[in-house]
């Protein structure tokens, strides 16, 4: 379905813990967009299939995408929201079950595509800043501006740490985080790939202050060409 040029999209992509939902929750503010974080959506999914309980290792892909039937996407101010049976649960998206079991999730094609159709339809509500792995590549290939957000993993794991724990981490637990991030990255390598006309923004040594004003400068300029052309 392609994405009318009236109503433009800034997709940031990158890997896991690099920046994305913030930055891109701070960007669509500034730029008065919506947001709309694709992670959530697989996240989501994957705590509907755990509340029907069963080993992951037997979900079927058919189990998934009944379970994602109760999962929905409201359309708020500056955000659109994830829900499950309707209830806001964040706190259970960022937990570790979902954490553990989204990547064999969202290695499932009819998952890729259900999650792919509802974030086609954000960005039929007004003008978004996507954010997730693929969103430049294979969700909005003609998005206005494709940021690919990276870090050092052992900054990922001290940010990821930092929010979980609401302290810095010890070496222990810091070493622990690097290593979760990086299976997570294995898993999901497949579709955590820069588009060819990205932008890449290290923010290691960035604070989130910079690189959203970088970002939003950068689409800011793109935008004003669009509309020139
Ligand atoms: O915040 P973090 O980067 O740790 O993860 P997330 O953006 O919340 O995404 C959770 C998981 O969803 C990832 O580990 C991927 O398995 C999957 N995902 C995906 O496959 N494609 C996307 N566009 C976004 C997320
Ligand atoms: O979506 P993704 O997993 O890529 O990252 P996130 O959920 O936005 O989490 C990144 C964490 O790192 C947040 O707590 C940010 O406040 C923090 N952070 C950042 O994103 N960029 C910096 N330059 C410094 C800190």
């Amino acid at each position: 379905m392609p994405v009318p040029d009236f109503l433009p999209v800034v997709a940031i992509d990158g890997p896991a813990a690099s920046g994305k939902s913030s930055t891109a929750r701070m960007v669509a503010v500034a730029l008065g967009f919506r947001q709309a974080d694709s992670g959530a959506l697989y996240r989501a999914v994957t705590a509907a299939r755990i509340r029907k309980g069963g080993d992951p290792g037997t979900w079927t892909e058919a189990s998934v995408l009944d379970a994602a039937s109760g999962v929905s996407v409201v359309a708020q101010e500056r955000v659109f929201g994830v829900r499950l049976a309707g209830e806001v649960i964040d706190e259970e998206l960022r937990g570790p079950a979902v954490t553990a079991s989204v990547s064999l999730i969202a290695r499932m094609r009819g998952v890729r595509l259900w999650a792919n159709a509802r974030m086609r339809e954000c960005a039929l509500v007004g003008p978004i800043v996507v954010d997730g792995r693929d969103m430049g590549t294979v969700v909005f290939p003609d998005a206005v501006l494709k940021v690919w957000l990276i870090a050092d993993t052992v900054e990922r794991a001290r940010r990821r740490s930092i929010e979980m724990l609401g302290r810095s981490p010890s070496d222990e637990e810091l070493a622990r985080e690097a290593t979760d991030l990086e299976r997570r990255d294995r898993g999901d390598s497949a579709q955590t790939q820069p588009a060819a006309d990205a932008v890449v923004v290290d923010t290691t040594r960035l604070t989130q202050a910079e690189q959203v004003a970088q970002i939003v400068a950068l689409a800011k300029t793109r935008l004003r060409g669009e509309r020139a052309e």
